[in-house]
């Protein structure tokens, strides 16, 4: 039996839309074999598809095809802790799973490079995939067919603070909320801010973080389907955080705040009640920089 540790990813990181994400300290965990027929068990109360359109199957069994091999069934058990459609990379945990346990499976064939560009493929996108895959903050860019990307391992004194709803929205519907074209100032504005973000984190410049995570490409929008959320980031700045932004395409809210802030969380939950906002889950977070590993 393999077993498979895959954390939560943070994607978009606020300006950088599609290219920069990482992961975190909030973990799935799957334990895989190979089998003549697919049984899937889970130990959590999250519905899982336990047939053939499960995403971990599925991803297994297309890299079985990628190397020439057919994957007739397979032994599944997930523990899913990483909620779904809630912007914290659940599908793609699903998917490096499907593909490190298939990979691992038929000893090794296929380079971090090409799991990289096979996982991105796979969810369209590779700012989830990649650090859950890698682990730390990953900048990534897809052509379509091929990653390229850098990963960088970040030591800080940060904090990240997930405050996830208890709604969910699907990333589809969160990416067709968005503009079909942009206006020039509009993009400047964004990689401007997307490149601010990775260099300020990097280098401890926290105080540039508030204006990097501004955004013009997609939080503007998802906040409309998002509710309470813009009273979120109200809050979570009245309670010092350096920056908020929205997780992946939402719903949940991030907030990056510093270590010694020790009463964030408490505070983030007494006046998210107060403003009548229930059934939130705050979840104090720090970066992971390890990434998916087996074992
Ligand atoms: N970059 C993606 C998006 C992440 O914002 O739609 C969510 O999967």
């Amino acid at each position: 039996m393999i077993h498979i540790q895959i954390p939560a990813t943070s994607a978009n990181l606020g300006a950088g839309f599609d290219a920069l994400g990482l992961a975190l300290t909030y973990y799935n965990y799957v334990d895989m074999e190979e089998s003549d027929r697919l049984e899937i068990t889970s130990d959590d109360d999250q519905i899982i598809p336990t047939d053939e359109t499960n995403l971990i199957y599925i991803s297994a069994k297309d890299l079985f095809n990628v190397c020439g091999r057919e994957l007739k069934g397979l032994r599944l058990h997930q523990t899913n802790n990483i909620p779904m459609a809630r912007g914290l990379g659940s599908s793609s945990a699903c998917i490096i799973a499907g593909l490190l346990g298939a990979n691992t499976m038929l000893g090794d064939p296929l380079s971090l490079d090409e799991l990289v560009n096979m996982a991105a493929q796979i969810e369209g996108h590779p700012d989830n995939t990649a650090p859950a895959l890698l682990g730390g903050i990953v900048t990534a860019v897809f052509n379509g067919k091929k990653v390229e990307w850098v990963k960088q391992e970040v030591r800080t004194r940060l904090k990240f603070v997930a405050i996830i709803p208890d709604y969910e929205l699907k990333t589809e519907a969160a990416r067709a909320a968005l503009p079909k074209e942009v206006a020039h100032k509009d993009a400047v504005f964004n990689l401007s801010r997307a490149a601010l973000f990775s260099a300020s984190l990097l280098t401890g410049k926290y105080e540039n973080l508030r204006t990097a995570v501004q955004d013009r490409l997609h939080q503007p929008y998802r906040l409309e389907l998002m509710p309470h959320a813009k009273e979120v980031f109200d809050i979570a700045y009245t309670h010092g955080a350096y920056a908020v932004y929205v997780s992946g395409a939402g719903p949940t809210v991030m907030a990056i705040v510093d270590e010694d802030n020790s009463f964030f969380t408490g505070k983030m939950e007494f006046s998210m009640e107060a403003a009548g906002i229930y059934g939130w889950k705050v979840r104090e977070l720090e970066i992971d920089n390890q990434g998916a590993k087996i074992g």
